[in-house]
Formats: structure tokens, C-alpha cells, sequence
């Protein structure tokens, strides 16, 4: 059985539902020598931001259970260097780019933007907002509403119509619907979900922080729970909405996860440091798991675990497995149980 794995985002087509996480892959050449990056569902690049920058002191990265801790600080070359290099290769191999902008105020990102407009290869923009506002005392843009949805707008406006523009949302809040729906309403097509959570390690050896940024985003297998949960909470808030879906990712079953809580993608950012032909075995092994599970189009799997809870007689051994109906919805009645004795 073939399974068909296009999946639209905001109107805009992709062939597969994998795509690389922003930060893991800078912009897909060092992994180009493990896979050819066209293959993926697209490649999210490192966040760009206007000027060069070196990022912060190392050390940068610690290890903690199940996870990483890293405070890179958005080291890169800038965005005419992005434009001169970087997005012509991927144009060039036929990857569909997806452009992580970052900022410090809302202008720069409304530069950012306007200069990727007209720019062949960019598919779609993802809008880092986990940046500290430099005109508001540092405030991260993704923890508050309104701070979010003037970055938004700003990018929205900026961004020639039909390129999908996706808020990526921070967990470090304590409503995430709220500021998802206030991007939406600010102009986002779709939310990716979600950065990595604040985190800090203290080395027990040197008695003080382990990075010298103190403290960093907390990413891998450790935060796919709460991932999970943010994808299920958007997505049943605003189903129309289409989430890139993303956190601790290492197997197809983790992105098949994603996708039933309703995401209509993944990234895959930590594991590739550890194995860089992750993306493609995970689109290999979510392909595998949906021909097992009998679904032959990606599509039906999305948000698929919201439909309603299983019902059977009290009298039944309890059922064990369920029988995939592919075409289920949010709204559909419940979906029939195989009990197996
Ligand atoms: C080393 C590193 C650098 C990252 N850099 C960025 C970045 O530049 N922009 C961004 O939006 N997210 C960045 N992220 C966050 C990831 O894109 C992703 O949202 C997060 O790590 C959760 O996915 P994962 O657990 O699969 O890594 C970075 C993550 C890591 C580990």
C-alpha cells in the first residue's frame, strides 16, 4: 500500500510532513552530505536575524536527562548573507525553504520580512517570537499577547500573500491558546509549536552554572510530553488552524504522535545531533507506521486522536485495540471498537 504524505500548510503544498527543526540544521548543507535535503517536507532554517552576530559566551550546551540545554544566543551571518548563500543553495537543490526570522524589535522583523519577499525557494516564514524585546526591558515577544501579535502583523504585512506565515509559540506561558489566538488574529496562517522551555543546570563540580548564559532552552525526548500537550491544546481550540509541530522528536511513532494531537507537520531539531539521517528514517518509519495502521493518506491522521472517547457495554471485556477509520473527524460519532478476547 503506497500512502500519500502531501500535506498543505496554509494553502501551500508539501510533499512529505518532515521538515527539519529552526537551529538544528542551520540552512541544510551540513546535512545534505548524510541525505538530500529536497527530500524532506522542507528545510526550516536557523533563525535569521539583520546583522551578523557571534551569539553568547560558551559553554553553550549541557546535557541534562533525556535532553539538552543550549544558550546559543542566534549566532549567524545575517541576512544579506542568508540571501547571498544560503537560499540560493537550497533554491538550487529544489528544497522548499521555510525562513525562521528573529528580532529584537518589531521593525526588524518587519525588515526581515520585506527583504525575503519576491526571494525564490521561500516556501513559507516561521516567525521566532522567543526573543527578548529590546524596547520593553528585555520581555520575551512569545510570552505576551500583544507583543506577539504586533510582531506578527508586522510580518503578515510585510511577506508577499500566499507565503504561509507561522508564529512559532514559546511553552514558558501559562495560556498558550491565548497567545496562539492572538497570532491568528494578527495575521498568522499557521503556529509552529513549540521553542524549547527555560531551563538551568548548575555543575555540581564547579558549584556554578553549566552555561554561561546561566540559563537555556530545554529541548529533546525530556519536553515531547508537554509538546504534545500544547499541539492538543492549540489544535482544539482553533482545528482550522495548521500547526508544524515539534519537541523531542526521535521516531516515526513520536511524529505520529504529533499528528493525531493535530499537527499537519513535524520538525526534528535535537536527535540530528546525535544521528543526522534522523529526518529521513523518521519519514521512513512514520510512512511504515501508517501503511500498518492501514491509512493510506497523511491528512486523515491529523488531529485524529480528538475525536470522541470509545464507548462500549459495561458487559464487554475491555476493548484493547481500535479499529482505524481513516475518514473520523472531530465532530464524528464515535468511532467503532474491535474487542479482542
Ligand atoms: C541548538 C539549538 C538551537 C536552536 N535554535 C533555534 C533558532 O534559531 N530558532 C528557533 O526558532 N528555534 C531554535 N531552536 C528550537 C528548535 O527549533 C525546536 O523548537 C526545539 O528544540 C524543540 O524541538 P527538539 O526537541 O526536537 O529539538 C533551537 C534548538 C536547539 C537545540
Amino acid at each position: 500500500m503506497s500512502v500519500d504524505l502531501t500535506t498543505v500548510l496554509a494553502g501551500t503544498s508539501f510533499p512529505n510532513p518532515v521538515f527539519t527543526a529552526s537551529g538544528c540544521a542551520a540552512a541544510g548543507q551540513e546535512l545534505h552530505q548524510f541525505f538530500d535535503v529536497a527530500g524532506l517536507g522542507g528545510v526550516v532554517t536557523k533563525s535569521i536575524m539583520l546583522n551578523t552576530r557571534s551569539g553568547r559566551a560558551t559553554p553553550r550546551m549541557a546535557e541534562t536527562p533525556s535532553g539538552m540545554l543550549n544558550s546559543i544566543g542566534l549566532q549567524g551571518p545575517g541576512i544579506e548573507h542568508f540571501l547571498d548563500h544560503d537560499l540560493p543553495w537550497l533554491a538550487d537543490r529544489g528544497a522548499r525553504a521555510v525562513v525562521s526570522i528573529a528580532g529584537g524589535s518589531i521593525d526588524d522583523y518587519a525588515r526581515l520580512a520585506s527583504q525575503l519577499r519576491g526571494r525564490p525557494g521561500v516556501a513559507m516564514v516561521e516567525v521566532n517570537i522567543s526573543c527578548p524585546n529590546v524596547e520593553d526591558r528585555g520581555q520575551v515577544f512569545a510570552c505576551d499577547a500583544k507583543a506577539s501579535s504586533g510582531v506578527v502583523n508586522a510580518v503578515r504585512k510585510n511577506t508577499d500573500a500566499g507565503i504561509p506565515v507561522f508564529a512559532k509559540l514559546s511553552p514558558d506561558v501559562t495560556d498558550i491558546v491565548s497567545i496562539a489566538r492572538s497570532c491568528v488574529d494578527a495575521g498568522a496562517d499557521g503556529l509552529s509549536v513549540i521553542n524549547t522551555l527555560l531551563g538551568m543546570v548548575i555543575d555540581t563540580t564547579t558549584m556554578r552554572p553549566a552555561l554561561a548564559g546561566i540559563t537555556g532552552g530545554l529541548s529533546g525526548p525530556a519536553i515531547r510530553p508537554v509538546a504534545v500537550r500544547c499541539v492538543w491544546q492549540v489544535h482544539q481550540a482553533m482545528p482550522e488552524v495548521p500547526i508544524l509541530g515539534m519537541g523531542g522528536i526521535r521516531t516515526g511513532l513520536d511524529a505520529l504522535e504529533f499528528l493525531l494531537a493535530g499537527a499537519s507537520a513535524v520538525s526534528i531539531g535535537t536527535v540530528v545531533f546525535g544521528d543526522p539521517t534522523a529526518p529521513v528514517r523518521i519519514l521512513d518509519e512514520l510512512t511504515r507506521a501508517l501503511e500498518d495502521r492501514g491509512i493510506d493518506r497523511l491528512s486523515d491522521v491529523v488531529g485524529l486522536a480528538h475525536r470522541p472517547p470509545r464507548t462500549f457495554m459495561p458487559e464487554e471485556p475491555d476493548p484493547v485495540g481500535d479499529v482505524m477509520v481513516p475518514d473520523v473527524g472531530p465532530d464524528s460519532a464515535p468511532v467503532p471498537v474491535e474487542v479482542r478476547s
